[in-house]
């Protein structure tokens, strides 16, 4: 099985240590990186005894991105955090949010990001796979679809979250229709989970696959937030089929149950 983790870009090159709490924001600015980032000689792997050749086009394409240069520069573990300043500085999430849950957190680029960008927010993650600690985030390692999984974020934040992210992926097993599949499904739950406990006002995002957001989602999505969008930020790579979906302002309950009420009528 190979990952679907864009995070695996910060296990290579990731220092383990959280580098979060300073003022300024490294990367956030919406342009891809250039210059001392962008503009270096393209690197050439030498092939060594063991490799495969899926490893060699994996460290080549490593080597030679500009963005996980750059997250190795301002001390990220993930290139993924650029994708997140990306979005948020289209759509302003991090910086207005005050309890936030990270799903899928490994290996912690976005909850670095979060930490700097808004040191106060209360901040609670959860994967699968263990992950180094980053301090004022609380981190589960445990399986987001577990039945207690819920509750224990909502616990551990002490508060309805106004902001819920979702850059949950699943691991690949090669056959498209069936790890689309499998990634869906993880954001369905997680667009249940945002429905289900997000403040008034609140926001969701997740990654998606290609084709967006299915209709059912969609529907969902659309009945309980003012606002639905989809996005693919600059650093998101153009040969991933991944997208998000943003969706803004948790209608009140009330105005959603009378909104239902009035269309059984009809
Ligand atoms: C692309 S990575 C997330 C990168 C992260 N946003 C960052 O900035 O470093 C996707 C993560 O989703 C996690 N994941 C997949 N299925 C999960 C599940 N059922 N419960 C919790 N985490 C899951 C994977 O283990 C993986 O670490």
């Amino acid at each position: 099985m190979s990952s679907g983790n864009d995070g695996k870009d910060g296990g290579k090159n990731g220092s383990g240590k959280d580098a979060g709490g300073g003022k300024k924001v490294p990367g956030s600015s919406a342009r891809k990186p250039t210059g001392r980032y962008g503009d270096a000689l393209h690197q050439r792997v030498k092939t060594a005894k063991g490799r495969t050749a899926s490893s060699n086009r994996w460290l080549s394409r490593q080597l030679n991105d500009p963005y996980v240069r750059k997250a190795k520069a301002d001390g990220y573990r993930s290139r993924a955090a650029y994708k997140l300043v990306e979005l948020d500085e289209k759509f302003a999430l991090v910086r207005k949010a005050r309890h936030i849950i990270d799903l899928g957190i490994a290996p912690g680029g976005w909850a670095q990001l979060i930490r700097r960008i808004n040191p106060k927010a209360a901040v609670v993650g959860i994967d699968l796979l263990p992950v180094d600690p980053i301090e004022g985030v609380t981190i589960f390692e445990m399986d987001f679809m577990a039945d207690h999984a819920p509750d224990t974020l909502i616990e551990a934040l002490g508060a309805q979250p106004d902001l819920v992210l979702s850059d949950m992926a699943a691991n690949t097993v090669g056959h498209k229709q069936t790890d689309h599949l499998r990634t869906m499904g993880l954001v369905e739950a997680a667009a249940h989970f945002a429905v289900d406990h997000l403040v008034e006002g609140g926001a969701f995002v997740a990654k998606v696959l290609a084709g967006g957001t299915d209709n059912e989602l969609l529907a969902l999505l659309k009945q309980h937030f003012k606002t639905v969008k989809h996005a693919k930020p600059p650093a998101s790579r153009k040969a991933s089929s991944e997208w998000y979906v943003i969706a803004q302002g948790r209608k009140p309950r009330v105005a959603i149950a009378v909104e239902s009420e009035d269309s059984d009528e009809a």
